[in-house]
């Protein structure tokens, strides 16, 4: 692949758009399978009712999971509005159902969003985002922007490439930024929230440019703490 091509997958990866997109989107479909398993799988030891999502794609995991995790709504935001579009199309059954709806925002404008389209009445029991920070803009603004969002006792589940292997692609070359799981736990320590220990998961190999690439993914879960002030013991 040329360094243009490989620019070109970065900036799709990091907003699909037109015909490219939509096959880039089903492309991460296939690709980021085992990183989505165990990030949704994280988030199904929560039973969550409500959740959250930041950068769906085009949804299909979040559809999947929603309904094995017997979820009663789940709203995905992401900054594409190619993405936002085919999510509605390949889940209108849910949309018109209400038990999914998507729409376009930021990562930094999430509560703006949510507050416009009404759906700041109840906090969420949830929120996750996956193959996303590499791309925050303000990573301290979006999680306090997650923070305020859910619910005390709630967790925000982060799922991410290592950096080790992340440096080893040639598309995130431009755009992408890198992250060591001690410096997203000091972030989420930070912004107030109470990480877990986190995973480390080694994925299959895959042939990258004809040589084999070990995949991996690291999950994050953190709790926005309970605040006991009120309670009588
Ligand atoms: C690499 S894809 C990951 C898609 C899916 N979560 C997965 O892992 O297969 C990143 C997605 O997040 C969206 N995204 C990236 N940066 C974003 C931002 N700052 N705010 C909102 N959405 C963003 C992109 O448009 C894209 O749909």
């Amino acid at each position: 692949m040329e360094t243009s091509d490989s620019e070109r997958l970065g900036e799709q990866l990091a907003k699909p758009s037109g015909a490219f997109g939509l096959e880039v989107a089903q492309m991460m479909h296939k690709g980021n399978a085992a990183i989505c398993h165990d990030a949704f799988k994280a988030l199904g030891a929560f039973v969550p009712n409500r959740v959250l999502e930041l950068g769906m794609g085009n949804g299909q995991h979040s559809a999947a999971w929603a309904e094995r995790l017997k979820v009663g709504q789940w709203l995905g935001l992401d900054h594409a509005p190619d993405m936002v579009k085919e999510a509605e199309r390949l889940q209108a059954v849910h949309v018109a159902a209400g038990r999914m709806g998507f729409y376009l925002a930021q990562a930094e404008g999430m509560v703006e969003v949510l507050e416009a389209k009404g759906q700041l009445k109840t906090g969420f029991d949830a929120a996750i985002s996956v193959n996303t920070l590499y791309f925050w803009d303000n990573p301290e603004e979006v999680l306090a922007q997650f923070f305020s969002l859910l619910k005390p006792g709630a967790p925000l589940i982060l799922a991410f490439r290592s950096a080790g292997l992340m440096r080893q692609l040639e598309f995130t070359r431009k755009g992408f930024r890198f992250w060591e799981a001690d410096e997203l736990w000091r972030l989420l320590e930070q912004g107030g929230f109470v990480p877990e220990p986190m995973q480390y998961w080694v994925e299959p190999e895959i042939e990258f440019k004809g040589k084999p690439l070990a995949m991996d993914h690291w999950v994050a879960v953190a709790l926005k703490p309970v605040d006991y002030s009120g309670v009588e013991f």
